[in-house]
């Protein structure tokens, strides 16, 4: 298993980033600082729970080795992934002199790093920043790619930027904080991945499902290595979501109904697991999937204590007409990501989203809520 990993994203050569993986490695900051002594400030971005957690003695740790270090921590949750935190986040950074030199940590999960990935990109016309990820789902998604970027009342993540960090630090020994609601909704994107391109590492998360909730930090070592891997090497491939990226949104264009119709209540890695049944179950009725291979992905679904008639709560038309907000269409159609069979996707003359009937996606949610 690799403790260290090189993302090269192709249009910026230069700026391949480093990726450790590792028990405690955060608390060795020399092994991931910058050796740049020019450094004036290190401001540590967080949220109020995470800074309880981790954030204060990070601080801490810093400035006892030396290091000018503040932190500025936020409420917790995606009600504050808006433009008001991100102006009194660098109001506060303004304040405190923040210069071009100020290096930003962002401590926490998928919220906090979209907030302070953004920040960075924008202030002074940008800093650098490093990624330190606190969640399953922040260290197996959303830390490495580069896509930051805040959420507004007409809908998600729809104002940002690209912005790569300088390395990512992936302590697993922090997930131990972390409630089993939010490893699962990790691990569903995880388990997203390796349905789109890895069966092999499908296998691994079905071995070690148990040991994975428990957060046995050898397997979750594993478990992220294995998922961040996959996602650097599409990211390598397709940095601006082009061509193949579009492939990471596998369940997504459910999901995202779901999520929104439930007006955020369902988490986003559930929301995924919804759209995952009923993504695979459209590519199962265009005769792509085979049936074995929809048993699996139900089974492995259900053991995470997620079950289709929960999407009896949502009415069919809802759904159909949620998706045709989706950020994938083209044309006003609805356009989604197929499974060909397990760990491949179906792709024709390069083209890796496919339109599909919304009485085709009807059949399906149908079936799927019927367990
Ligand atoms: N940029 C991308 O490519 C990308 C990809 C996927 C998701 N996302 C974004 O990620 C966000 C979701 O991320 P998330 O699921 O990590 O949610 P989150 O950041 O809201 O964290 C979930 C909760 O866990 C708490 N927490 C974090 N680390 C903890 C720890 N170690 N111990 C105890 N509690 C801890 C947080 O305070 C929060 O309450 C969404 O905004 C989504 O849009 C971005």
């Amino acid at each position: 298993m690799k403790n260290k990993m090189m993302v090269s994203i192709p249009e910026i050569q230069k700026n391949a980033y480093p990726i450790f993986i590792g028990s405690n490695v955060i608390l060795n900051p020399k092994k991931w600082l910058p050796n740049d002594t020019n450094l004036s400030a290190i401001v540590i971005i967080t949220d109020h729970t995470v800074k309880k957690y981790y954030g204060t003695a990070l601080k801490n740790l810093l400035k006892s080795q030396g290091h000018p270090c503040f932190l500025i921590a936020f409420p917790a949750g995606e009600k504050y992934k808006n433009n008001q935190t991100k102006i009194k986040i660098e109001n506060t950074m303004l304040r405190r002199y923040c210069d071009r030199k100020t290096l930003i940590l962002a401590l926490g999960g998928g919220v906090v790093g979209d907030m302070a990935g953004f920040i960075a990109g924008t202030y002074m016309r940008g800093i650098p920043y490093i990624q330190l990820p606190t969640t399953l789902l922040s260290m197996v998604d959303s830390s490495v790619g580069g896509k930051t970027g805040l959420d507004t009342p007409q809908g998600k993540n729809l104002i940002g930027l690209f912005n790569h960090p300088q390395c990512v630090v992936m302590d697993v020994g922090l997930l131990s904080t972390l409630s089993q609601k939010n490893i699962i909704n990790g691990l569903i994107e995880a388990i997203k991945v390796f349905m789109t391109n890895d069966v092999k590492s499908l296998k691994y998360t079905q071995r070690n499902l148990n040991k994975i909730l428990l957060c046995d930090s050898n397997v979750i070592k594993e478990l992220v290595a294995r998922a961040i891997t996959l996602k650097a090497s599409i990211v390598e491939r397709d940095e601006k979501e082009q061509g193949q990226r579009a492939i990471l949104n596998f369940g997504h264009t459910i999901g995202h109904a779901l999520e929104h119709l439930s007006q955020y209540k369902i988490p986003h890695g559930f929301a995924v697991a919804y759209g995952i049944l009923v993504e695979a179950k459209i590519s199962q009725l265009l005769g792509l999937l085979p049936e074995n291979d929809y048993v699996i992905i139900k089974n492995l679904i259900t053991a995470l204590g997620i079950n289709g008639t929960q999407l009896k709560k949502y009415p069919l038309n809802h759904i159909i007409q949620q998706t045709k907000l989706d950020k994938k269409n083209q044309a006003g159609k609805v356009r989604y990501v197929l499974l060909r069979r397990m760990g491949c996707t179906h792709v024709v003359n390069n083209t890796f989203v496919h339109s599909v009937t919304d009485k085709l996606v009807k059949q399906a949610i149908h079936l799927v809520s019927e367990g």
